[in-house]
């Protein structure tokens, strides 16, 4: 059976709830699954095995180009690899967190990254895509677009219950804080949304509750059973 095609696309900053809520999204509705971030991190990830500084524009524009990254999109078991290697695991480190600002916020490397995010999302045809400009520059066409939102507390709040103590308070704050300061100083996803996309503010709502939301959303005739 010819399913229809569907795209979601669903931006927020982190501990918004966007990758929870994406994924479980793409399971309920039979879609694939694509982390951008992931995709940032990558590029870090490879740029400083290789020496190469956030601040060498040309140089991260070249290796965004020339990345060997296969990208796995099955929303129960997203997989990132890097030539043979699968880096999943590594990109969530505190070392790469730290980094992928910097390296997020060279232009042209976005672009290079951006065509390879739009081949995947032609390819799959039903899919989720979570970052911070889909709504607006990847993917603005989205069947459906969603703006997750959530107050700067409850988003350390969250990341604190995720690191499991692993670190304080303090830490974390300045962390989410500082992370969000740099992010949209090159995204600018703190902007007011696009005509047409749904605001969703997940800071007194349960993962689920999000989720019933977001799937609330999309046209019936796009749901299949
Ligand atoms: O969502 P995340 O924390 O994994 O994102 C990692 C980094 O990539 C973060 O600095 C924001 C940036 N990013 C971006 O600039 N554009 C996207 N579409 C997704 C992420």
């Amino acid at each position: 059976v010819l399913q229809p095609r569907l795209v979601i696309a669903i931006d927020g900053p982190s501990g918004s709830g966007k990758s929870s809520t994406s994924r479980a999204v793409a399971s309920r509705l039979g879609c694939e699954y694509l982390d951008t971030g992931s995709m940032y991190r990558a590029l870090a990830l490879w740029c400083t095995h290789r020496g190469i500084a956030s601040d060498d524009p040309v140089a991260v524009a070249r290796a965004a180009r020339d990345l060997p990254i296969k990208v796995r999109t099955d929303p129960a078991s997203f997989r990132v690899e890097l030539g043979a290697n699968d880096v999943t695991e590594q990109l969530h480190a505190p070392e790469v967190s730290g980094i992928v600002s910097g390296y997020a916020g060279v232009l042209p490397a976005r672009e290079a990254l951006i065509v390879r995010m739009r081949r995947i999302i032609e390819d799959c045809g039903r899919i989720v895509v979570e970052g911070r400009d889909i709504t607006t520059v990847v993917a603005p066409g989205a069947d459906v677009r969603v703006l997750l939102q959530a107050d700067p507390e409850q988003r350390i709040h969250r990341r604190e219950a995720q690191l499991d103590g692993a670190a304080d308070h303090e830490t974390v704050a300045e962390q989410v804080v500082g992370r969000d300061a740099a992010d949209s100083a090159t995204t600018r996803f703190e902007t007011p949304a696009d005509e047409g996309v749904h605001l969703i503010d997940s800071t007194d709502l349960t993962l689920d509750e999000v989720i019933d939301r977001v799937v609330a959303l999309v046209p019936h005739e796009l749901v299949v059973p």
